[in-house]
């Protein structure tokens, strides 16, 4: 068989803490063809951005490993461009600048010109080249986040991921970067890992949904193939039965999960009993 674009075998990592070693994750597995969207969705403090940070070489794993066609990650590299939910842009540098710095790094050696359109080229595939002059503290929190997705996308990464990177944002901006997001990957076909907390988010733009159960020793619960054809239009799949289908899927899956650490009321946990007593014996090791 073709070896996969990214595969992640057996990947674990142990933090050390002062009460010894914490296995945060064990046992993940994952193998993303070239061009996939893949999202990545759990509770909170799960693991995702742990796995997301070996990916990007962020965080070594102590089991296990990367590989990005067909060479092993043990480093950040450009190859590899991070956006997280805070956007990182240098504050004293204006728009145009935060990305030209990036562009410098990844364009060494071609002409003033070449970097210029390379720049403005990034900055209109996010609709940004009206604020090329203004500083990261002068532009909204939508914004912030575009001109970081232009900066990562400059680096002409194989993989972009993204660490929740509409979480900040208010919901109609959020659906704005959605369908900026789904138009770039639509055109570029770049491979993106991206965590969400956010179900909607996860059917609208995604090939895969990776559900992660609850850690400690975190790993992969269940993986949902989306198979809504694209263009995907918001509003069309609101009553879409499959999408809904889809939705409903995951939230089960997370509402599975939340029981475990968080107990519900007694017939609610009757109905869902028989479930449970389906799923205990392959999670049994993350029962809080
Ligand atoms: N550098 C670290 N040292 C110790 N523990 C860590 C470190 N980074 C993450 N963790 C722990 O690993 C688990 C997963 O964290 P994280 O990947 O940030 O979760 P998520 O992104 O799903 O919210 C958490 O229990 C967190 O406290
Ligand atoms: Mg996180």
């Amino acid at each position: 068989m073709q070896p996969k674009h990214l595969e992640l075998t057996q990947v674990g990592i142990d933090f050390p803490t002062p009460k010894g070693p914490f296995t945060a994750l064990t046992d993940v597995n994952l193998k993303i063809a070239k061009g996939e969207f893949v999202s990545l969705i759990g509770h909170s403090g799960c693991g995702k951005s742990t796995v997301l940070n070996i990916v990007a070489g962020l965080h070594t794993a102590t089991t296990g490993g990367v590989i990005l066609d067909g060479a092993e990650v043990n480093s950040p590299g450009p190859e590899r461009a991070v956006v997280f939910q805070n956007h990182s842009l240098l504050p004293w540098l204006s728009v145009y600048k935060n990305v030209e710095l990036a562009v410098k790094h990844a364009m060494r050696g071609k002409s003033k010109q070449e970097m210029r359109d390379w720049v403005m080229h990034n900055l209109e595939l996010v609709h940004m080249t009206h604020a090329l002059d203004k500083l990261p503290s002068e532009i909204s929190g939508g914004m912030k986040q575009r001109v970081g997705i232009a900066r990562a996308l400059s680096m002409q990464p194989k993989v972009l991921l993204m660490d929740e990177p509409f979480g900040a944002l208010d919901a109609l901006t959020r659906a704005h970067l959605q369908d900026a997001l789904m138009e770039i990957h639509a055109n570029l076909g770049n491979t993106v890992i991206m965590i969400t907390h956010d179900v909607d988010e996860a059917v609208l733009l995604s090939d895969r949904i990776v559900m992660m159960n609850n850690g400690p020793a975190a790993t992969i619960g269940e993986i949902l193939n989306v198979e809504l054809p694209r263009p995907r239009e918001r509003l069309a799949l609101a009553d879409n039965p499959e999408y809904n289908h889809y939705r409903h899927e995951v939230l089960t899956f997370l509402y599975d999960k939340q029981k475990k650490i968080e107990p519900v009321s007694p017939h609610i946990k009757a109905n869902k009993e028989k479930e449970t007593s389906e799923s205990k014996a392959s999670n049994s090791s993350d029962a809080a």
